[in-house]
């Protein structure tokens, strides 16, 4: 393996631990404890797993966790009225909704109806265009944690070609407005992208956020390049064991890249240190206080 393993797991612990001292802070100096309310409908088993993870890990950082759990049958009007409940109640700094909702509810509705300052998951209208705008707002996590990475590993990112595969509304497209922001010249590709293979040979940045397991082979990486994978998919290893893997397959691409996140421990652990990073945000925004430095975009 040519390539500098980013490790993502022992970057989110720095930032889970740069969130406690500022929790620590905060309940010192100012007497506040940020709160994080997350809202489950339904009992998807992924979902459940990522819940109980989110809480946890807001517990050790020292914040309030609220978490609601809601019927799979939970109709809208319901959601919407607990949400302006959490909305209205100051010990909630932020509020996530497990994505993806069942589908008799409209998830655009539900997620636009949070308080834009209380949406840590930077999903409503107003903090995508915010972003959009190079306006100060809430920033996607996964996305953040990547631009986190990258920043630490290479410092400046100017001028550098980035290219994001995938177009969704959680990764790809922040990710590239991020990008934009760090002055890249980006492109986004996606299914329907004409030669892939060639966009991708143009990437110094290459940002794989497909969801289709092992899909960029080390041929599509240009020698030196350094390879975010977003990608979480769980596949049949050998005998019949299950196993993850990102987007990318690693060992052809580690051996061609300059740098590269492992799946597991690459992006993964980074999404929750962040969501934690938006949540201390949020509740120093609420306050008029400083935020903390190094957790924000
Ligand atoms: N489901 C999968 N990823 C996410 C996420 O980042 N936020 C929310 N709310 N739901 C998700």
């Amino acid at each position: 393996m040519a390539a500098s393993l980013i490790d993502g797991k022992a970057f989110a612990e720095r930032v889970r631990a740069k969130v406690a001292d500022h929790v620590t802070r905060l309940r010192e100096e100012h007497g506040l404890v940020p709160g994080l309310a997350v809202v489950l409908v339904g009992e998807d088993p992924a979902s459940q797993v990522y819940v109980r993870s989110k809480g946890k890990q807001t517990v050790e950082a020292g914040m309030a966790s609220f978490e609601h759990k809601l019927a799979a049958d939970t109709s809208e009007a319901e959601l919407l009225d607990l949400i302006a409940k959490l909305n209205a109640d100051t010990k909630v700094h932020g509020i996530l909704v497990q994505l993806p909702l069942p589908s008799h509810l409209n998830s655009d509705l539900v997620i636009n109806s949070i308080d834009p300052a209380k949406d840590v998951d930077g999903f409503h209208i107003s903090n995508v265009g915010l972003l959009g705008t190079g306006q100060k707002s809430m920033v996607p996590c996964t996305p953040l944690g990547c631009l986190m990475m990258l920043r630490d590993y290479h410092g400046s990112l100017s001028g550098m070609n980035a290219v994001v595969v995938g177009r969704s509304n959680i990764v790809g497209k922040p990710m590239a407005q991020l990008l934009l922001g760090e002055s890249c010249t980006v492109t986004i590709a996606h299914s329907r992208t004409r030669d892939l293979p060639e966009v991708c040979r143009r990437a110094d940045i290459l940002v794989a956020a497909v969801g289709r397991p092992q899909m960029i082979p080390g041929d599509w990486v240009k020698p030196g390049a350094t390879v975010i994978d977003v990608g979480i998919n769980r596949i049949e290893g050998e005998g019949g064991k299950t196993r993850l893997v990102g987007d990318v397959d690693f060992d052809s691409c580690a051996a061609v890249a300059g740098a590269i996140t492992p799946v597991p421990g690459g992006v993964g652990p980074m999404t929750i240190a962040c969501l934690l990073a938006n949540t201390v945000t949020a509740c120093c925004r609420a306050n008029g206080l400083a935020e903390p430095e190094g957790l924000t975009a």
